[in-house]
């Protein structure tokens, strides 16, 4: 018996970093279709769009229950036209057929697939599919030359589409630590990205680095991947300098240090006993051995790689026509790992920046433009109107400069 006027009127601020998003979400249905046409967007280099629609899913994802009218969403903020015709269709007819026909559609379906790819942007994913490249099995026919990034992609395709799950990155985690205490006892890892927003899955695991003593961290991330390498935990990384990554950032960016700031993208062979307490011993090699010798341990020439339904061979010497068949036990996957070096100073601003979501982290840089005259980057804030750094050693610090309240990570998931 619920008349009209009952019906909740919902009410959030409007940026995203004024809210507390948790990972609780009552409207799934509707903010994965609103993700999917922002997915759609960015893979088709309408950014704007993207950003539109992203907004316009984070807005729901903050709602205390489910929305049942489009009445109740009078003056919510971020909802353009387009979300809310899209929202409207769902909650009235159970579909939108926008959302449904993009779904199907050959182009997103391919996009999909081939920025699946490690080392595929969308940029690249397009030019293949105006080349009618749209499977990896045509894409692997086209004689196209891969970069080693997009090689090793292939090559580990299932493993690198399949979540990592949180006691997966807690192994890595341990691995890391090894290491960087291994190359620098003072040295010190925390786990970033979406496992410190409390997500269960990721598709990825990020680590930020750094030494309590501001320098000591110079050099760090070559001596942590060289120990990673001997190891035998690497299956592919590329180590960059961050500073032309973050060159729209403008003035938040202490030059000097810059050069400092590492980034490595890894993918990292985890082994099934790792973090698993299992007695094994110290160093790793063993395990490394023990997968060289397994059934079908060399993965590297033969590893069979399913993309979509297709299942085809990465570089068959042996390959012949030899029966596809599935991969077998492999007592060991691939993960992909992001590790990130930052001196103490900047500790702060790189955790807040790498902690996520992307939106929230878009929202605060907006917030902290257009409300503050601020600009935040993962490396400092700078205030314009001071014409100054502001410094802080938390992000409670750095969310108290910026005039918000503290959102704790778990609450990021915008
Ligand atoms: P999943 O990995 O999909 O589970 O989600 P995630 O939130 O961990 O995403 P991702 O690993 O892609 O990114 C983690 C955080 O790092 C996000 O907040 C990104 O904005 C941030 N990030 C990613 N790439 C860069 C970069 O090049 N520079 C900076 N400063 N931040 C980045
Ligand atoms: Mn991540
Ligand atoms: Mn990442």
């Amino acid at each position: 018996r619920t008349d009209e006027a009952e019906v909740v009127v919902f009410c959030v601020p409007s940026y995203a970093c004024q809210r507390r998003t948790t990972l609780e979400n009552h409207n799934t249905i509707l903010t994965d279709a609103l993700s999917l046409l922002a997915e759609n967007a960015e893979l088709s280099d309408q950014e704007g769009r993207g950003v539109a629609f992203r907004r316009a899913a984070a807005v729901l994802k903050a709602l205390p229950r489910a929305v049942t009218g489009v009445t109740q969403l009078r003056g919510l903020p971020c909802l353009g036209e387009h979300s809310l015709r899209v929202i409207k269709d769902i909650l009235e007819t159970g579909a939108s057929a926008e959302v449904e026909s993009t779904k199907q559609s050959e182009r997103y379906k391919a996009l999909k697939v081939l920025t699946g790819v490690f080392g595929v942007g969308p940029k690249t994913a397009e030019r293949w599919i105006r080349e009618r490249i749209h499977t990896l099995q045509q894409l692997q026919d086209s004689g196209h030359t891969l970069n080693r990034a997009q090689q090793a992609g292939l090559q580990h395709y299932d493993d690198l589409n399949q979540p990592v799950a949180k006691a997966e990155a807690d192994a890595i985690a341990e691995v890391v630590e090894r290491a960087v205490v291994s190359v620098s006892p003072g040295a010190q890892v925390t786990l970033t990205g979406g496992f410190r927003r409390g997500k269960p899955t990721g598709h990825d695991v990020d680590f930020l680095i750094t030494h309590p003593e501001e320098g000591r961290e110079d050099g760090l991330m070559s001596k942590v991947v060289s120990w990673l390498e001997s190891q035998g935990f690497l299956l592919y990384q590329k180590t960059t300098r961050n500073s032309y990554l973050e060159s729209k950032d403008g003035p938040a960016r202490p030059a000097s240090n810059m050069d400092r700031f590492e980034r490595c993208f890894s993918i990292f062979k985890l082994h099934e006993d790792e973090g698993r307490g299992t007695g094994h011993p110290g160093t790793p090699t063993g395990n490394t051995a023990a997968a060289n010798t397994g059934s079908l341990g060399d993965s590297d020439s033969r590893s069979q790689i399913r993309g979509g339904e297709q299942r085809l061979l990465v570089s068959g010497e042996d390959g012949g026509p030899e029966e596809t068949k599935p991969a077998g036990h492999r007592p060991w996957r691939a993960v992909r790992v992001d590790l990130v070096v930052s001196p103490i100073s900047q500790f702060a601003f790189a955790l807040l920046g790498w902690t996520g979501s992307k939106l929230f982290e878009r929202e605060l840089r907006r917030w902290a433009g257009h409300e503050k005259s601020m600009s935040l980057s993962s490396h400092a804030l700078y205030d314009n109107k001071q014409s100054r750094y502001l410094r802080a050693t938390s992000e409670q610090e750095i969310f108290a400069h910026l005039g918000l309240e503290f959102v704790p990570p778990s609450e990021r998931n915008a």
